[in-house]
């Protein structure tokens, strides 16, 4: 029987990826590290991820792995979790720097794409497209008439940001196209720059638009909840491609139902893939499936920033993007 030689040995930095990627950003990883693939249909669960992890270097990850403080416990070589997105509330971020263990993120590459859905989503809830197309396909539509379906036009409305990041940024930028003026919702004593800023209550009561921009924190969780929704106006639409559980969604159908708002685009949801069941029966909502990022180039990019994050600290480098609790 033969017996492995010492150069027999894979001694590469060992990498365990919970999906699939594109095959040249996979190529890239594979030509510094062993490459274990998790293929299967869906998140991988918990327990499975802490046992595939045992002897692994590095961890690339996506938004719905559970990298919470269990899985990290359980691990004794683990010195990087890569997350293929920006936000990265699926990490308990201080429990692995408790374990020395780096993770990183994969800012600016997605603030773009992003930045698009989410206007995608705001014409898309305005002007009342998802209800007028479902109309189509069932055969409802009976021809033009002067008062059928009208929206709310952008023109000369205001669009309220909660959040000052760069994808609330880039959102923002793009208002002058549409004739919004953005502002940004400040808290009491934080700095803002430049930009057009009052406190959320004031935003919430003055905008046409509102759009969530805003990391899911402790202190974000139902940060739209009953309450806010009420001071909004009733023509106003709520827009959220930032975290589920920033908005109370059982509020939002309260609030939809009650006609307190005109209606909401979400692309993000408190428990994702469920969507809290009264929304899908009301016309005025816009649901999407976690598409903000969602384009080929912009997930490659992402991809390739997690891989080379990885690269970087398994090869003794400074990680490109990391990141700090909250
Ligand atoms: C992220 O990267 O956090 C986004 O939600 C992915 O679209």
């Amino acid at each position: 029987m033969a017996t492995a030689s010492p150069t027999d040995i894979d001694e590469r930095p060992r990498v365990l990826l919970t999906r699939r990627i594109p095959s040249s950003v996979q190529s890239k990883l594979e030509s510094g590290c062993a490459v274990e693939l998790y293929d299967g249909p869906a998140p991988i669960p918990a327990a499975e991820l802490a046992r595939r992890l045992e002897g692994k270097d590095g961890l690339i990850c996506v938004l719905n792995d559970p990298v919470n403080a269990e899985v990290l416990r359980s691990t004794s070589n683990l010195r990087v979790v890569a997350n293929i997105a920006v936000g990265y509330d699926n990490i308990d971020v201080a429990a692995a720097h408790a374990h020395g263990i780096i993770v990183t993120n994969t800012p600016d590459v997605l603030t773009e794409a992003t930045a698009e859905l989410t206007w995608a989503i705001i014409l898309s809830v305005t002007r009342r497209i998802g209800e007028g197309e479902r109309l189509v396909r069932r055969g409802g539509w009976k021809g033009f008439a002067l008062d059928f379906m009208l929206g709310m036009e952008l023109r000369g409305k205001q669009l309220g940001i909660i959040g000052r990041g760069r994808i609330g940024r880039a959102v923002a930028a793009r208002a002058p196209a549409f004739g919004m003026k953005a502002v940004f919702a400040a808290r009491e004593g934080r700095s803002s720059g430049d930009l057009p800023k009052m406190s959320l209550d004031e935003l919430l009561v003055s905008s046409d638009v509102v759009s969530i921009h805003t990391p899911l924190t402790p202190s974000t969780r139902h940060l739209i909840d009953k309450r806010a929704l009420a001071r909004m106006k009733r023509s106003a639409f709520l827009v959220n491609t930032a975290r589920g559980p920033v908005v109370d969604e059982e509020a939002l159908c309260w609030a939809l139902k009650e006609h307190l708002i005109a209606g909401a685009a979400l692309d993000v949801y408190e428990r994702e893939p469920e969507v809290f069941a009264g929304l899908l029966e009301l016309e005025n909502v816009v649901l999407a499936p976690h598409l903000g990022s969602a384009t080929r180039e912009t997930r490659t990019a992402m991809a390739d920033l997690a891989v080379s994050n990885v690269l970087a600290v398994l090869h003794g480098k400074p990680a490109l993007t990391p990141v700090t609790p909250r």
